[in-house]
């Protein structure tokens, strides 16, 4: 499905109609369809929202940067569309600057956060460098300047990595130059946590090689009232690596917002 948003066509998809609404935000380059086998096979009737975020999937990719705040509203006006007051937003690591931002931005709006593979601190100066190299690369050679850069280190299964290399390729370039200026742009939020009264969980990959254990463990001794899991053998995706283990902690957290 795709709707007007704050002036953009932004894709997305909705399934199921029982609880409170849950809503995963895709990682970097990716699209809403890496959740897909997961929420068929462990989510039953649940009320679950997909977006693709700008730039990415279904959504438009227009010239600039996409500040995470923007990335936000842009949630804020979907949950506007389909007339969800609140929901538990949960951003697998680019989608987790996303959910943080919206935490941010609209905290009256979160009935709980999920943090999956994903950090708060705001990138170093050599990270930064590295992303603002990357947008000539991908000027320069295309998607597949990333595609070989980001796919390999995303999972050290095959099939995973193959299958991110496609989503990553077959991305629209813009899309990706705006996601990473709005990357390298983006505030630290590691003093934000403290003021997230709702429940959260952080998901972390045990040889996640984008997002170290310790730094996801940082979030979690910070947040008020969190459940930390690490996902044995997993790296940066579990929604594909180990689907069952973070429907597991997702479950988990619905169940401790729907108790509230
Ligand atoms: C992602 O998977 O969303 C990105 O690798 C995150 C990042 O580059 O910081």
């Amino acid at each position: 499905m795709k709707a007007s948003i704050l002036g953009h066509q932004l894709g997305f998809e909705v399934s199921g109609h029982s609880g409170v609404p849950l809503v995963l935000i895709h990682g970097f380059g990716l699209d809403r369809t890496i959740w897909s086998a997961m929420i068929q096979a462990h989510f039953g009737d649940q009320y679950i929202v997909l977006p693709d975020t700008l730039g990415h999937g279904e959504s438009e990719s227009p010239q600039g940067a996409y500040p995470m705040l923007s990335l936000a509203a842009d949630l804020a006006g979907l949950f506007d569309f389909l007339e969800i007051e609140k929901a538990i937003v949960c951003g697998h690591s680019m989608g987790g600057y996303i959910a943080l931002a919206f935490a941010d931005q609209f905290k009256d709006r979160l009935a709980g956060i999920g943090l999956i593979t994903t950090r708060a601190d705001a990138d170093s100066q050599e990270k930064r460098a590295g992303r603002y190299a990357m947008i000539e690369a991908i000027k320069e050679k295309g998607t597949i300047a990333q595609a070989e850069a980001l796919a390999p280190r995303l999972s050290f299964d095959e099939d995973v990595i193959q299958h991110s290399m496609r989503l990553l390729e077959k991305a629209n370039p813009q899309g990706l130059i705006g996601s990473l200026q709005g990357m390298a742009e983006r505030s630290d939020r590691g003093d934000m946590l403290r003021k997230i009264e709702v429940p959260s969980l952080v998901v972390a990959g045990e040889c996640d090689q984008i997002v170290p254990v310790e730094e996801a463990k940082v979030m979690a001794d910070v947040l008020k009232d969190c459940t930390f899991v690490i996902i044995p053998g997993c790296g940066h995706m579990p929604m594909m690596e180990k689907p069952q283990m973070l429907s597991e902690g997702i479950k988990k957290l619905i169940k401790r917002v729907e108790a509230q």
